[in-house]
């Protein structure tokens, strides 16, 4: 994929809300990386300084430490902007589990101040983080966009929440939308410490430590797992895509292949391997299940191919290898 080809305009500008974080922090690098002006809006719930630090001096870069759930942040940030790329939110099905009210007033309370503050301003097109977690009990596989079962979890339903929200507003208020459901997302900057760490940084921090890893399970659970550079490509499309079909719509992002947990592991052992020999041995232990948790998820991406011209460049293997020269670089 030509990197010009996904050039927006030099005189366009983009907010990346949730900008410190992991997905966030890669989408702002790849737009400063072509020319375009991009402000971050983050208040470091969950999202690193560090993550943006080598952004700070550039001139088309400007950080808003603010909040979502403020809604004079929100008007700040997007009356700077043409358009919203809207990634920030509590993940986690656990922690939302926890403390199910604070994740609604970040995901859903957020997510409804950025879509005024986007209508008021004006704003050409607000792409949104969406999540496979909205199939929830829905059992057949591949995941097709249309149908989708009944949410798992209270994260489940504030994703949901937000594409009804996205599709109101669409249509009542002639905003354009673009919902992205990614597909457990995995590559550098997935911070790997805490209680809601996603399990490929756990996994890979553990095996560097030399302890075992935790698997909730037998391991046959499987997952979609979809590296960040396909997730960027799907953000960058779906805002600059020309195809009117496509706008107020959502879509599934992944690379679309699944992979269990006992076959992840192998796979992060061997590759691991090469770093330090003696990871090849280390046990894995096996737990009880997690609630909230669905058995499997794959993703068919028909429709983002189709509509988006969605190309994922990386499967697990080719994304886990980028992931772990980074985790080795600079974890270890
Ligand atoms: N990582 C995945 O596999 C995955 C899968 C599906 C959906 N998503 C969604 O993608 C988005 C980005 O996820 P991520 O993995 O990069 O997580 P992350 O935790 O690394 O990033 C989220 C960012 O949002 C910021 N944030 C949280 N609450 C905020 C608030 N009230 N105001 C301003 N900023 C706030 C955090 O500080 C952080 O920088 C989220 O919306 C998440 O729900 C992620």
């Amino acid at each position: 994929m030509s990197k010009k080809g996904l050039l927006i305009s030099n005189d366009h500008s983009v907010l990346v809300t949730g900008g410190a974080g992991f997905i966030g922090s890669n989408l702002c690098d790849f737009l400063i990386q072509n020319g375009n002006k991009v402000v971050c809006l983050d208040n470091f719930a969950t999202g690193k300084k560090e993550n943006i630090s080598h952004l700070l001096e550039n001139e088309n870069f400007q950080l808003i430490e603010g909040d979502i759930r403020n809604m004079e942040d929100c008007i700040k940030a997007c009356s700077l902007v043409d358009y919203v790329l809207h990634q920030a939110a509590l993940g986690s099905v656990p922690r939302s589990i926890k403390d199910p009210i604070t994740s609604n007033e970040v995901n859903v309370t957020g997510f409804l101040n950025m879509l005024v503050a986007a209508r008021d301003s004006d704003i050409k097109r607000f792409v949104y983080a969406a999540s496979s977690s909205t199939y929830g009990d829905s059992k057949g596989l591949p995941k097709m966009e249309e149908v989708i079962g009944k949410p798992l979890s209270p994260y489940a339903i504030t994703k949901y929440v937000n594409e009804l929200y996205a599709d109101i507003f669409a249509k009542t208020y002639g905003i354009e939308t673009i919902g992205l459901r990614y597909f457990n997302v995995f590559g550098k900057r997935q911070d790997p410490n805490g209680a809601y760490a996603a399990v490929i940084p756990k996994f890979v921090m553990q095996l560097m430590k030399h302890q075992s890893p935790n698997i909730n399970g037998d391991g046959t659970y499987s997952r979609d797992f979809t590296y960040i550079d396909n997730v960027v490509q799907a953000n960058i499309k779906a805002l600059t895509t020309k195809n009117k079909r496509a706008a107020n719509s959502v879509y599934n992002i992944a690379f679309g292949e699944r992979t269990s947990l006992n076959d992840l592991l192998s796979i992060l052992k061997d590759y691991l391997s090469e770093y330090d020999p003696k990871i090849k041995d280390i046990n894995t232990i096996y737990g009880p299940l997690r609630e909230g948790d669905v058995p499997h998820s794959l993703a068919s991406i028909q429709k983002a191919q189709d509509l988006l011209n969605y190309q994922p460049t990386h499967n697990l293997k080719r994304g886990l290898k980028e992931a772990l020269s980074w985790y080795w670089d600079n974890l270890k």
